[in-house]
């Protein structure tokens, strides 16, 4: 596996890559890998002839309140996960490497960024978009590697590939969970036994509005007061947002008959979590 810190060096490592017209396939992390990462790597090296890994903690998509300092970051076993999983390109820039000082260019896909996790989090899917943005910029990779896990982040970077015309294809990948229903995520470290025992309430109110479509129920305010019920279940956990939007647009849905998005976002003490369900539209569930 290639580490380079560099945009020249991964510039020339993949210039080599794609030597005889091989495929690259890109994924994009902030690192502490999990399996939910490590499936995305999978997928890529299922498409795609070269794998390129990115681990970037981007201090751009953090607010200035988040845990930007604290995120963890697990060096010595992210490369050996990667190594072992057959990486070709590992590419992890310093801050300074992606925003030279005097960096000012922004992206920012008006209307979605301000939806969901945009609403709460102000600016994170700015800092998102431009650092996927320049990955693409400095990879340029015929296809790359998103989960489902993010369905927001989803959508905001599916409608700037439209938008900007990168000539690329967006994969998404479902989202993997521990056997009893928690989204894996780099930020499930924080939670204590206890926490972690009450985050399962977000994956649970999610199966139950799934068991409600497949009884044939569509309306969207009955099943978000449904979930409701199942996530006051736990009343340490503090629901940022409930919402069954449109997944492309993020915009609220009344109906769910054509598919949706039911998506959820918690603080579990002080460690926020995000869990999602994809609904496929009435006539397919
Ligand atoms: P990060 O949180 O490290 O996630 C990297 C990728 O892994 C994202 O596409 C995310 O959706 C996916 N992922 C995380 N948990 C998953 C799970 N349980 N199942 C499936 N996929 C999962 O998302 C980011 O980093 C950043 O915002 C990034 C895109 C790298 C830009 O900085």
């Amino acid at each position: 596996m290639r580490i380079t810190k560099t945009v020249e060096e991964a510039r020339s490592d993949l210039r080599e890559l794609r030597a005889g017209g091989r495929s690259v396939g890109l994924v994009p992390t902030m690192g502490a890998l999990h399996d939910g990462h490590i499936s995305l790597v999978r997928a890529a090296r299922a498409h795609c002839d070269e794998v390129a890994v990115s681990i970037f903690v981007n201090p751009t998509q953090f607010g200035p309140n988040e845990d930007f300092t604290r995120y963890p970051r697990t060096w010595d076993a992210d490369c050996a996960l990667l190594k072992s999983e057959q990486v070709d390109l590992l590419f992890a820039p310093s801050s300074e490497e992606m925003y030279p000082r005097g960096s000012s260019t922004f992206i920012e896909v008006a209307d979605m960024s301000d939806r969901l996790d945009g609403a709460s989090r102000p600016g994170h899917f700015r800092g998102v978009a431009t650092v996927v943005a320049k990955l693409f910029q400095i990879i340029e990779p015929d296809k790359a590697f998103f989960g489902q896990k993010d369905a927001a982040q989803v959508a905001v970077l599916r409608k700037m590939v439209r938008d900007l015309n990168f000539n690329l294809e967006l994969v998404v990948c479902p989202i993997v969970r521990e056997p009893d229903g928690l989204a894996l995520s780099s930020r499930n470290r924080y939670l204590s036994t206890e926490e972690r025992k009450q985050a399962l309430v977000l994956s649970r109110a999610l199966r139950h509005v799934e068991e409600e479509s497949e009884r044939g129920i569509t309306d969207s305010s009955r099943l978000i007061r449904s979930a409701g019920e199942v996530l006051a279940q736990e009343p340490s956990v503090r629901i940022d947002y409930c919402r069954i939007v449109d997944p492309d647009t993020l915009e609220d849905l009344a109906d769910t008959s054509s598919g949706a998005l039911a998506a959820v976002a918690a603080f579990v003490g002080s460690t926020r979590i995000i869990d999602n369900l994809l609904l496929p539209p009435a006539e397919t569930r």
